[in-house]
Order: C-alpha cells, then sequence, then structure tokens
C-alpha cells in the first residue's frame, strides 16, 4: 500500500539520501545536491514535493519546479519533472508511476499548463509526454542529437501546446550545463 503525500522541509536529507541510493555511485551525489539546491532555490517556486511511502517508510520522491518559456506570446504557467527516484527495492512496483501521476493531478488543479521533462523516452511518453521540440519548445541547453527524444513536454490545458514557443527558462540550480 503506498501513501502519496508532500514532503517537510525536516525530510530534505533522508530524500537527498534516498536519491543518492536510486541513481547509484556515478549520478547520486550530483543528483542529491540538485535536490538540495533545488529546495533552496528561490527561482524555483512554486515546488511540488511529492513522497511515497511505503510502511511509514519514504521509498520514493518526485519534484516538479517552476519554468517560463521566454516567448513575446502570453506566457503559460509551466513546470519541470526533475528529478524522480525509487529506492531499487521498491522499483517496478507502480511508485515511480504513482508518483507522476499524482504530481500532474496536483499541478493540474493549481493551474499549471504545461509540464517538461528530460528523461527516459521507453519510460515517460505513458504517461503522456511527448517530444518537446516538436512544439517549438526548447530546451534551456542544447540537447545532444543522440537524446533529442529525451527533452519532453506534455500539456494539462488542452490547447497550449501549439500556441506557446520559446526556450525555456528554468531555476539558476537546474540551469547548470552538466544538468541537461
Ligand atoms: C526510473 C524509476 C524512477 C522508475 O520508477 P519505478 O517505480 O521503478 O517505475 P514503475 O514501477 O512506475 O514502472 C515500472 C515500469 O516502467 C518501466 N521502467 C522502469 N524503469 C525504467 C527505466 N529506467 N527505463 C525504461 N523503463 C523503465 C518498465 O517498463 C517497468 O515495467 P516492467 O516492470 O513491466 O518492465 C526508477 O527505476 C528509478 O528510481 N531509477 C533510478 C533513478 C532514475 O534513473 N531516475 C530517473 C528517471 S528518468
Amino acid at each position: 500500500m503506498v501513501n502519496l503525500r508532500r514532503t517537510t522541509d525536516a525530510e530534505l536529507a533522508a530524500i537527498c539520501d534516498l536519491h543518492e541510493e536510486a541513481f547509484g555511485p556515478a549520478e547520486g551525489p550530483e543528483i542529491a545536491e540538485l535536490v538540495r539546491g533545488l529546495c533552496q532555490d528561490a527561482t524555483a517556486v512554486p515546488v511540488l514535493s511529492l513522497a511515497a511511502e511505503v510502511e511509514g517508510r519514504i521509498v520514493g520522491h518526485v519534484l516538479f519546479t517552476a519554468v517560463r518559456v521566454r516567448t513575446p506570446e502570453q506566457p503559460a504557467v509551466a513546470q519541470i519533472l526533475a528529478p524522480l527516484a525509487v529506492l531499487p527495492k521498491h522499483q517496478r512496483t507502480g511508485v515511480g508511476g504513482a508518483l507522476i501521476r499524482a504530481g500532474l493531478r496536483q499541478l493540474t488543479a493549481s493551474g499549471v499548463e504545461l509540464v517538461f521533462v528530460l528523461g527516459d523516452p521507453d519510460y515517460y511518453p505513458r504517461f503522456g509526454f511527448r517530444p518537446a521540440r516538436a512544439f517549438g519548445l526548447e530546451a534551456p541547453h542544447p540537447i545532444p542529437a543522440a537524446h533529442a527524444d529525451a527533452w519532453m513536454v506534455q500539456e494539462l490545458t488542452p490547447g497550449v501546446l501549439g500556441r506557446v514557443q520559446g526556450t525555456l527558462q528554468c531555476a539558476d540550480v537546474l540551469n547548470q550545463p552538466q544538468h541537461w
């Protein structure tokens, strides 16, 4: 039984440890640092930080932070999903999917129109994400051509994709080239 809820500030260290374990020794420390930074970055607000608990223990976490599309037209209210992690013992049991769906529901309810992700193109399309460049939405830093389909978006409000085009501006901490 998975319980999904918002995290508290006091849980930040435990959540960083979770990312470090899930991503492993090569990527884990950088991702943990990203989470720590984003949770303290004023330019990332509003933040949606959700935990998945099993038997009272946090086994998964997802973070959504604010982004803006630099466009001369009326901007869209947008967020980016980064990062998502589930402890190895609990992977492939639906926890990651439950976190993504809960996040998308809450963002929809709070008026968010677009959600971006830079992630595995074999995983995220099942949750509604589609290649973002096809809609004229560029990442803050160039994505290598071999990974172009990893840059994805979905609209939570029908009709926003296609109306808004431009280059994304994300939170300062996420805007470091090594994250792209
Ligand atoms: C990627 C991750 C978040 C998925 O969470 P999860 O709880 O295991 O995923 P779910 O149980 O909701 O979905 C499982 C399904 O997604 C797919 N899937 C899971 N991880 C995948 C991956 N890394 N690549 C492609 N597909 C993946 C599989 O099809 C799996 O179904 P199967 O068991 O029938 O093969 C988790 O594996 C993880 O934390 N990995 C390490 C950290 C990471 O890479 N995060 C970044 C995600 S881009």
